[in-house]
């Protein structure tokens, strides 16, 4: 990894390429806030709440799906690509939520579910009504079972969510999910498949949408030839060749490829992140100019609290943007992982990254007493400092603004993920990082912290009240506060692309780098306090008192002429 990266920074308001350094705060409508009443999160939520994220100082949002769905795992389940759920709102509402954005300088990215449709999709439904090898089953991927009458499966493979990928239709056929049973995969060497999602991609972008996150977008390109692959080998899917029957193989490039051309159509062009968990050599081809534009990284969310994981992760995101040619992207969380204050609360374990620990937690207890919450906060809150000041794009999850945590004791019978459903209960699953947000400290409407007038869903525990907008909006030390003035700094330090480690604080627990102009940031991974260099301190995470940064802590600097 070369020190130093070359500016490339234009200054333009309306630039084109407006995301590769863009602040994107990530939105799942249905715990974002509800203005009608029925405990699940609405678009109109969404628009009420322009004001808060305008103020919070976000480039873009990034809306986890609100198409019509059964909800079947939280609507990554689609039935229609091109509507709003009912439940949500109206293709209305999603003007005026998108109008109201941008009106706030907001860019706003919808997330496009290519991989697999739900089983209520229109296609599925007819494909069911059709005859074995019939057109309408080449949409999906149907295959005859094995043993009299097809009883039995076509292999072994196994579901990302638990249980068997096969799922029988009655008639000795058999169709893949690589997820949920009821997320039939389609079949991208369907042409009628690809054009339709060409004709998503257009139709959103015709109503002024930005930009696109690409679901699963290692997994739509399959080698479904027989004989299959047992799944002891199967199973094994971190390969750095592309050798893998359904993950990241070559042919997925070219249907990106035909996606740039549409998204080229516009002007800007449209902009698209993907969800590749591929090998990270790997990850660079989705991110190019001619791929989708960028890639999420998620090393940083995987890392364990200490300099070494985050300095691998720094420069593995660094690399994999040069390589690119395009920009990295940094997060610490996600609708898909425990919340990161939770993470980093709970006690290390020598050869566990937090994620794994944190799983185990769910599942076994979920309960507060091992989970040291200040702690986690102080480390997410300096964690935070850190993923703002890299080049690149930073993706912030909703709710982590306020050091939330997550709701590890959730009901077994209020619990919707089907990880959850699918293990007997064995998985806790991600319910608890995507418990609606507290807005208020007072549950004054029905019984929710400001989320809506008619409760929340699922339930918020009674110690979200202190995690409350309300509450963190007036206070200077609050999270919110400090992801206030971060990013306002941000916007106004972060130039250029440039970055170089630096040694200016000798301590294996520190890390210590150079960004655009006079910005430098220290962060201390360790216990004990360090001795800050000389310059003015612009933000820090916890309180610098006589030119040293604390322990688990962040601080920004201004250091001229360093
Ligand atoms: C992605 C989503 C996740 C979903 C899965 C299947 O990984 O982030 O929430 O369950 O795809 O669509």
């Amino acid at each position: 990894m070369p020190d130093t990266l070359v500016p490339t920074r234009a200054d333009s308001a309306a630039r084109r390429d407006w995301w590769q350094n863009a602040v994107v705060y990530q939105i799942y409508p249905r715990s974002f806030a509800d203005t009608d009443g029925d405990g699940i999160g609405n678009i109109a939520g969404v628009t009420s709440r322009v004001p808060y994220l305008a103020r919070l100082g976000v480039d873009a949002v990034w809306l986890s799906p609100f198409y019509p769905s059964a909800l079947a795992d939280g609507g990554y389940d689609v039935d229609d690509y091109r509507d709003v759920d009912p439940r949500l709102g109206t293709l209305e509402d999603f003007d005026t939520m998108v109008t109201a954005l941008h009106g706030a300088g907001i860019k706003v990215i919808v997330d496009i579910v290519p991989n697999h449709s739900s089983d209520r999709h229109a296609w599925f439904r007819e494909a069911l009504a059709s005859e074995p090898g019939s057109r309408a089953r080449q949409r999906y991927i149907f295959r005859d079972g094995l043993g009299p009458n097809g009883a039995q499966p076509p292999n072994d493979w196994q579901s990302g969510f638990g249980g068997p990928a096969w799922e029988p239709v009655g008639d000795g056929q058999w169709y893949f999910h690589h997820f949920a049973k009821e997320q039939p995969d389609l079949n991208w060497d369907d042409e009628e498949v690809r054009e339709d999602f060409k004709r998503t991609l257009r139709f959103w972008s015709d109503r002024g949408v930005d930009g696109f996150r690409v679901d699963v977008a290692h997994g739509l390109v399959k080698d479904l030839s027989e004989p299959f692959a047992p799944w002891s080998e199967v199973s094994v899917v971190d390969r750095p060749d592309g050798s893998h029957p359904l993950w990241d193989r070559d042919g997925v490039h070219e249907i990106y490829t035909g996606w740039r051309r549409v998204f080229d159509e516009y002007d800007p062009p449209r902009f698209a992140v993907a969800e590749a968990c591929v090998h990270p050599s790997r990850r660079a081809r989705y991110a190019s100019a001619k791929g989708l534009g960028q890639a999420f990284n998620f090393e940083m969310q995987d890392a364990g609290w200490c300099a070494a994981d985050y300095r691998k992760a720094v420069d593995s995101g660094l690399s994999q943007a040069l390589e690119s040619g395009s920009t990295t992207t940094w997060l610490l969380g996600c609708h898909d992982s425990c919340r990161v204050a939770t993470r980093y609360g709970l006690p290390t374990e020598v050869g566990r990254t937090p994620v794994e620990v944190a799983r185990d937690w769910l599942s076994t207890d979920g309960a507060t007493p091992m989970l040291d919450r200040a702690l986690g906060e102080r480390r997410a809150r300096a964690a935070a400092l850190v993923t703002l000041s890299l080049p690149g794009s930073a993706y912030v999850y909703q709710g982590d603004e306020l050091g939330l945590h997550e709701v590890g004791d959730l009901r077994p019978e209020v619990l919707e993920d089907p990880i959850a459903h699918r293990s007997g209960g064995r998985e806790k699953g991600r319910d608890g990082c995507r418990v609606p947000l507290p807005w208020s400290a007072e549950p004054a409407e029905g019984t929710s912290f400001g989320f809506g007038p008619g409760g929340a869903q699922p339930p918020q525990p009674e110690w979200f009240g202190r995690y409350a907008v309300s509450v963190q909006a007036e206070d200077p030390d609050s999270t919110l506060s400090l992801y206030r003035t971060a990013l306002r700094l941000r916007a106004e330090l972060d130039t250029d692309d440039s970055f170089a480690w630096l040694d200016s604080v000798p301590d294996a627990d520190v890390l210590c780098y150079r960004r655009s102009g006079d910005w430098q940031v220290v962060a201390n991974f360790g216990s004990e306090p360090v001795a800050l260099p000389a310059g003015e301190v612009l933000v820090s995470s916890a309180p610098v008192v006589g030119g040293r940064l604390p322990g688990d802590a962040t601080a920004w600097l201004s250091v001229p002429g360093a």
